[in-house]
């Protein structure tokens, strides 16, 4: 049986990941760059309902209001978009989006003809530079939203601030936020607090916090090629030649277990897993706790 197999039944672990990818993932473990220490219980076998239940209270979607230090003093209140991302999408349809995609940029997503099916959704999310021009026969070609590393915007991880303060002078009237770390580390305590073993102590990867993103903003999400379909490759994005099994399985980001966390919530049939990479989950404004 396959990793890939293995994730579509949502049971992996690191042992099954290959040597290189082990070891790369063990550096990252022992180094502890951003120096996390969990100190939540792990919930190992909870049902699908109750992880639900307890995304929707953790995962409270946040930005940078700029009413924080060291912001306020930079005057950042005033730079933010006036309107928050959720009252923002809300106001423009008085209510959720009803249907979403959640586009990655996996190579395996190639030839999967996926395209019209991608446009047909309100709202269509996809990641820092990913093309659809030239590649809409399998990617389709709306596009909503985009989420864009720090590492990706204006390449370094640390000259993201200025950058930020510029480009919203240059286009205030495009909704453009910065994710509060708080969102993501509450995202990252979901995933460590429901896995045996210890996960990288890095944030999780944009993937996922797209997912959780649009299960706020819509009543149904269906993300493709997060889960691999057989499709599956070591080719990194449908629009590179880059080749690295830790784009699909994780070395920095704890990858792997957002993974398999998100196929423990799917509610889609295996069949679309394999088919068409396709998760299916409910929006949280639909789930009851
Ligand atoms: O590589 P990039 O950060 O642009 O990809 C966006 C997201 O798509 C990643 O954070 C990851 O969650 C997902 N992805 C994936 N498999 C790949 C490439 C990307 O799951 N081969």
């Amino acid at each position: 049986v396959s990793l890939v197999q293995r994730l579509w039944k949502g049971r992996v672990s690191a042992g099954m990941l290959s040597l290189r990818l082990q070891r790369a993932m063990k550096e990252y473990v022992n180094s502890n760059k951003h120096h996390v220490s969990y100190k939540g219980n792990r919930k190992h076998a909870q049902s699908a309902k109750e992880l639900l239940c307890e995304l929707k209270n953790q995962a409270r979607l946040r930005t940078v209001d700029g009413l924080e230090q060291p912001f306020s003093s930079l005057g950042w209140a005033r730079l933010v978009p006036s309107l928050s991302l959720e009252q923002l999408y809300k106001k423009e349809n008085k209510r959720s989006f009803k249907t979403c995609a959640v586009v990655t940029s996996a190579g395996a997503i190639l030839r999967s003809r996926l395209g019209k099916e991608i446009d047909a959704h309100d709202a269509v999310l996809r990641f820092n530079a990913a093309p659809t021009e030239g590649y809409e026969r399998d990617v389709g070609n709306k596009t909503t939203i985009r989420i864009i590393n720090s590492q990706w915007y204006a390449s370094p991880d640390y000259n993201l601030f200025g950058p930020y303060m510029e480009h919203r002078k240059l286009h205030p009237d495009q909704p453009f936020y910065i994710l509060h770390p708080s969102y993501v580390w509450q995202l990252w305590d979901v995933i460590q607090g429901n896995t045996e073993e210890d996960i990288q102590p890095n944030p999780p990867s944009s993937g996922f916090i797209g997912i959780l993103l649009m299960m706020t903003l819509c009543e149904q999400v269906h993300v493709y090629e997060y889960i691999p379909s057989m499709r599956q490759t070591d080719l990194c994005h449908y629009h590179e030649t880059y080749y690295d099994a830790a784009c699909t399985l994780g070395a920095y980001h704890p990858l792997l277990y957002e993974k398999s966390l998100i196929q423990r919530i799917n509610m889609g049939p295996v069949s679309d897993l394999e088919r068409k990479g396709r998760v299916t989950l409910p929006g949280f404004s639909t789930v009851n706790c």
